[in-house]
């Protein structure tokens, strides 16, 4: 009985030390997302709508024009998440103390980098080269004459250095126009999944060649506005695990897991829609690397059996788990663009024009080029941009006449 009782009060004691030893190992994991949230480099977060409001000349726009700039979807997020990542949608991996932090250089220029942000209310103490950045254009023979030609006549005349152009087929007027920044990726002319991705898989290997830092994908019916751009793109290190887009759903896509299993388990993960354009930073690049260098995006591709565009969500988030960072400064031709407000369409990082479906979808801006002159309104944006063009001038010393 004696024994009996002493193993009862043997076995009480054993159990609630376990309680207590369970107990210690759930306080810190329950208090755990509140103290990486401060790890976080919420400040950044926290400062940079004031700065997507645009510093720049006219440029000032109001805190909330971000979610109008939307189509309607998603409007009911946060300020904070319309432009970046926020709660469990921050950019870095997994949600824990940066992985870089402790690296040579990570942890000293992030502080710095948020002190300076918080203190100037704008500019960043780590400025981004514009040579560091990598934007490839995705484009096909069909388009070099119409498409093509408007984006080098525009923006891409103010970026030759970081733009490199992907086609499908040899242009000797494009090749000595444009050089070694085009490559002519040998992928198949159909509009189909396979030679999207053919393309993607080309864009990728030829960055991770140009040891840039910072990898952009764009469509032939994208204006990028460089110096936004450059303005988003300098908020982050390249060395963090980064990719921001517009998300193309107000929800996760769902897919069957075949890359990790047999696909009887799926999988919810967010994407960029490539048709607005996105961007990795290169340490994330390097990390998907065994699902998407030389030719492995293919597969990837094919096990999946979704476009390109979904491909490089599903290898980031669900594969790699870092976060989509949501960013609504990205705009593509499925979006209804007469809704941008014309105050801030210089501070958007893409815009895009309506193809031959729909004319009349452009932004709605009014400058030296009449709709008719300039239906997709880039001649006109451009000039708002870079008023010094010569053929800016020309217009605006001829509009005199
Ligand atoms: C496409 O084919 C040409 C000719 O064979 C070759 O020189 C070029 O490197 C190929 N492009 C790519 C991206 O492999």
């Amino acid at each position: 009985m004696h024994v009996a009782s002493v193993g009862v009060s043997k076995l009480c004691f054993l159990s609630s030390l376990a309680l207590c030893g369970l107990l210690l190992i759930l306080i810190p994991a329950f208090q755990a997302p509140q103290s990486r949230r401060g790890d976080r480099p919420r400040p950044r977060a926290q400062t940079r709508p004031s700065w997507v409001g645009g510093s720049g000349p006219g440029l000032a726009a109001p805190p909330g024009h971000l979610r109008r700039s939307g189509t309607g979807l998603l409007q009911e997020r946060s300020a904070e998440t319309r432009v970046s990542a926020s709660g469990d949608h921050e950019p870095w991996r997994g949600g824990g103390a940066h992985p870089h932090r402790g690296g040579p250089d990570g942890g000293l220029l992030l502080g710095g980098e948020e002190g300076g942000l918080r203190g100037l209310g704008g500019g960043s103490r780590d400025p981004l080269d514009p040579k560091d950045v990598f934007i490839a254009v995705k484009t096909t023979k069909k388009y070099h004459q119409s498409r093509l030609a408007l984006l080098l006549q525009t923006w891409v005349s103010r970026a030759t250095e970081q733009t490199y152009i992907f086609t499908d087929g040899e242009d000797k007027e494009l090749r000595r126009r444009a050089g070694v920044h085009v490559v002519n990726t040998n992928c198949s002319a159909a509009h189909t999944r396979q030679a999207l991705c053919c393309k993607m898989s080309v864009e990728y290997d030829k960055f991770i060649e140009s040891q840039k830092k910072w990898f952009c994908h764009v469509d032939d019916d994208n204006y990028v506005v460089l110096s936004s751009l450059l303005r988003l793109l300098a908020s982050y290190h390249p060395s963090q695990d980064v990719y921001l887009g517009r998300p193309s759903l107000d929800h996760p896509i769902q897919a069957a897991e075949r890359v990790k299993s047999d696909g009887s388990v799926s999988v919810k993960f967010w994407f960029a829609t490539g048709g607005a354009g996105f961007c990795i930073s290169r340490g994330l690049a390097l990390k998907m690397s065994p699902w998407a260098s030389l030719g492995n995006f293919i597969s990837t591709a094919e096990k999946i059996r979704l476009p390109d565009d979904c491909t490089i969500g599903y290898i980031i988030e669900a594969l790699l788990e870092v976060r989509l960072a949501h960013t609504y400064l990205f705009h593509s031709h499925l979006e209804n663009l007469q809704k941008l407000p014309t105050d801030t369409l210089l501070d958007q990082v893409t815009l895009s024009y309506g193809g031959f479906e729909n004319r009349r979808n452009v932004v709605g801006v009014e400058g030296p080029f009449s709709v008719a002159e300039d239906p997709s309104r880039f001649k006109t944006i451009h000039c708002l941009l870079y008023p010094d063009t010569d053929w800016c001038l020309a217009r605006t010393a001829g509009g005199n006449h």
